[in-house]
C-alpha cells in the first residue's frame, strides 16, 4: 500500500493535472476569442491530454489501495497579452510540472517504492514532449512575429492537432 506521504503527494498532483486541463481550457477560450480557432484546438486537444494524466493518477491509487482525495481547482488567467504570451506562459507551467514529477520521483526513492517510480517514469517521459511541444509552438511564434501571413499559417498548422486518448503528446 501507498504510504500517506506518498497518497498525499499523488493527489497534490492529480489537483495540478486537472488545474493543467483548467488552464488549457482558458487558453483555448482566449484563442476562440482571439480569431485563432487553429491554436484553440490544439490547447483543447492538450487540456484533454491533462484529464488523462489526471486519471492514470487516480487510476494509480486505486490499484494500490490509495485514496484519491479531490481538493478544489484554482481559479486559472482568463486573459493574456497575446497568443505568444499564452503559449509561453504554458511552457512555463509544464516546466513547473515537470519538476513536480521529479519531486515525487526523488520520494518514491526516498521510500523505496520501487512500484510509484516505476509509474512515474511514464511521466519523466511525457514531460519531454510536453516541454518540446509547447517550446516549439513558442519558437514558431517568435519568428513570425506580427506578420498575419505567418500568423494564419501556424493557426492552421496548430488546427491539425487530433487528441490522443494515450494521453501522450505522441510527436
Ligand atoms: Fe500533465
Ligand atoms: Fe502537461
Amino acid at each position: 500500500m501507498l504510504s500517506e506521504k506518498m497518497q498525499k503527494a499523488i493527489n497534490g498532483q492529480i489537483n495540478a493535472e486537472l488545474y493543467s486541463s483548467y488552464l488549457y481550457v482558458a487558453m483555448a477560450m482566449y484563442f476562440e476569442a482571439s480569431d485563432m480557432s487553429g491554436a484553440a484546438k490544439w490547447m483543447n486537444a492538450q487540456a484533454q491530454e491533462e484529464l488523462v494524466h489526471a486519471d492514470k493518477f487516480m487510476h494509480y491509487m486505486n490499484e494500490r489501495d490509495g485514496r484519491v482525495k479531490l481538493d478544489a481547482i484554482e481559479k486559472p488567467p482568463l486573459e493574456w497579452k497575446s497568443v505568444l504570451d499564452a503559449f509561453k506562459a504554458a511552457l512555463e507551467h509544464e516546466r513547473k510540472v515537470t519538476s513536480m514529477i521529479n519531486g515525487l520521483v526523488t520520494l518514491a526513492r526516498e521510500e523505496n517504492d520501487h512500484m510509484t517510480d516505476n509509474f512515474l517514469q511514464w511521466y519523466v517521459a511525457e514531460q519531454v514532449e510536453e516541454e518540446a511541444s509547447a517550446g516549439e509552438v513558442v519558437r514558431k511564434l517568435k519568428l513570425i512575429g506580427d506578420s498575419g501571413g505567418g500568423r494564419y499559417m501556424i493557426d492552421n498548422e496548430l488546427g491539425q492537432r487530433i487528441f490522443n486518448p494515450a494521453g501522450g503528446s505522441g510527436e
